[in-house]
């Protein structure tokens, strides 16, 4: 091997770092990709572990695709002869020697391109990338995308060839201090391409976003608002809705954007015991979308939530997005009917999407189910609040989930934070994040999951009290609360005791302790089921007692994988704390959540 001169390896590398930086991101985003002409690019990948994360440019330049031409040609890779991997899906549960790899792995798919007509534009659109990817195209790099959980495309009109293109991606998972999540999570570190893969063919000028909503004020009209890409001035844009015989048509600003504002007398609001959609088309020029919207209104009345002007309880549970048998990351429409399926056969009318975002099968299904969901951002534990870099990246990825999510009738919570500590740094930074959220989507609340604490009665702990500064801007106080695993036995929440400094709706984000299903017991004896069932049976009559709280989610509906829980023949790097096993049995707490939801129905 010819060893890389120490210094020319040195420039190149930070040449390398330099370029990442400065290269540009990833494009807008193009709303509903799934109802776009594509062909799915899914299926078998080659693959390289680029164990020293040398980088594109670096030692060993993956992205080029280089092969042996000749007999003497030095080449020290073969994407042609390496292994191959399933795209979507996470590298840990589908290679054994990837199981705990974090680090860099360059994939390639080649395909070729369809003919299309004169004026039809491409776009690469990735569904999600975990936690990072640098995107090359026949070598040239089309950009790179910071997070692992929302989505990203690219365009690559007059870049393909007819056969034998080479999309190559890198992917990293490792976890870095300035990104989010940060250091520590207590969930797997999935890396890979873990989500659809799609080329995407649109016209040359092309319907690139909209929103769909009832107006601010008024259960009878709804505001829609058309954005095109390459629209020429006054270009005609069209609304329908068939069912309601709503047909309108408006023309584009300078800025290629139309608005409706529309009545609508016979308007149906969607809610989770009556989901109804309807068939939406919008059409302009060559371009034409459909797909099926509900529209509802959510807010709150002092501490109260209001669903289309009713009061409501939110029967939740917290979800991960694993499908536990398959193992490894959900990402289809099928694991989301499993997920949203256990929800549902719990009585829940709410989920809360843990702790990243979801993929979009997951609020489509939400929106078909009748289910209302919590989507949240990764700022979990330590971030590193001081960092610019890291607050642009926060602002990124909701950007980037509100435009995917924002015509979802079942999503009524963005969270900006789990269990993060009460200090200077943290809050300006979650201000920032907060308004930024607002500005582009004031029509659903804000919440955050945030942590109590004890104050002294004497010398136990069972005055409990909330009053985080940063509830002040939150519209829906949510605290994780773990009475009877983390803080005592299930016998003291009798005494428990709680002050909500805030006039503010409270939703229980979390609560729960864990169980190894089919371990039995005393109801005394830790990971048991029966301690499991007489934790729940504990909390939910605690919870009873504090009138503010107008949700529950127990943490968590299913078992999840987690590097963090450690104990063996128990946990075996699984958090145990779901109400269903790995395999799918349902614990004996299930059962009680879900009488106590029947009840609360
Ligand atoms: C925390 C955290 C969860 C974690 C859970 C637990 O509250 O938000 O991500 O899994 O508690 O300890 O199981």
């Amino acid at each position: 091997m010819i060893p890389f001169p120490r210094s020319v390896s040195f420039v190149v590398l930070i040449c390398c770092h330099i370029c990442l930086l400065a290269t540009e991101a990833a494009e807008p985003l193009i709303t509903n990709i799934q109802a776009r002409e594509q062909i799915s690019l899914n299926g078998k990948w080659r693959y390289h572990v680029d164990q020293y994360q040398t980088g594109s440019g670096g030692f060993v330049p993956y992205s080029q695709d280089i092969k042996q031409e000749s007999p003497s040609d030095r080449v020290e890779y073969s994407f042609d002869d390496a292994d191959s991997i399933w795209v979507p899906g996470d590298w840990n549960t589908q290679k054994p020697k990837l199981y705990y790899f974090e680090g860099t792995i360059w994939y390639r798919k080649t395909f070729p391109s369809p003919a299309t007509s004169p004026g039809v534009r491409q776009f690469l659109y990735f569904d999600a990338v975990a936690q990072r990817a640098e995107v090359f195209l026949n070598g040239e790099k089309l950009g790179e995308h910071e997070g692992g959980f929302t989505p990203f495309n690219f365009e690559v009109s007059g870049k393909l060839k007819p056969t034998g293109n080479s999309l190559i991606v890198g992917v990293s998972n490792r976890r870095e201090e300035d990104k989010i999540p940060g250091m520590v999570t207590d969930w797997w570190n999935y890396g890979g391409i873990t989500r659809d893969v799609r080329l995407v063919e649109v016209p040359a000028t092309f319907i690139q976003d909209y929103s769909v909503q009832l107006a601010p004020d008024n259960d009878q009209q709804i505001e829609v608002t058309v954005e095109l890409d390459n629209a020429t001035n006054g270009q005609s844009v069209s609304f329908e809705i068939a069912e309601l015989a709503l047909s309108e048509t408006a023309e584009a600003d300078q800025d290629g954007i139309a608005r409706f504002l529309i009545s609508t007398p016979e308007l149906q609001l969607w809610n989770p015991e009556n989901p109804k959609r309807y068939s939406v088309s919008i059409e302009s020029g060559q371009d034409k979308i459909e797909e099926q919207i509900g529209f509802r209104r959510i807010q709150t009345s002092g501490t109260k939530l209001v669903l289309n002007g009713e009061e409501i309880f939110l029967r939740g549970a917290c979800l991960h997005e694993e499908n536990p048998i398959r193992g490894g990351r959900a990402y289809s429409e099928e694991d989301a009917r499993l997920l949203l399926g256990w929800a549902k056969e719990m009585n829940c009318n709410f989920v809360r999407l843990a702790h990243y975002p979801h993929n979009e099968h997951m609020a489509r299904v939400a929106d078909e189910m009748g289910i209302l969901l919590w989507e949240e951002l990764p700022l979990y534990w330590g971030i590193d609040w001081k960092n610019e870099n890291t607050l642009g990246f926060a602002k990124q990825q909701f950007s980037e989930l509100i435009r995917r999510d924002k015509n979802r009738a079942s999503v009524i919570v963005w969270s900006i934070a789990n269990e993060t500590g009460d200090n200077p740094d943290r809050n300006h930074f979650l201000r920032e994040v907060a308004s930024h959220v607002r500005s582009i989507d004031n029509t659903r609340l804000l919440s955050a999951a945030l942590k109590k604490f004890a104050d002294h009665i004497g010398e136990r702990h069972d005055h409990y009290i909330v009053n985080d500064p940063i509830a002040e801007i939150l519209d829906i106080v949510s605290l994780n609360d773990y009475v009877g695993w983390y803080q005592g036995l299930p016998d003291s929440c009798e005494r428990k005791s709680y002050e909500i400094a805030f006039e503010k709706p409270v939703v229980i984000s979390e609560f729960g302790g864990g169980a190894l299903q089919g371990f039995h017991g005393e109801k005394e004896t830790r990971w048991t089921e029966e301690y499991q069932l007489w934790l729940y049976e504990e909390n939910l009559k605690m919870f009873e007692k504090v009138e503010k709280i107008r949700g529950l989610c127990p943490w968590i509906l299913v078992d999840f994988r987690s590097p963090l829980r450690q104990l063996p023949h128990i946990q075996d790097e699984w958090n145990r704390k779901g109400l269903i096993s790995e395999s799918g049995e349902k614990k004996a707490a299930f059962f009680e959540m879900q009488r106590y939801y029947e009840s609360k129905k």
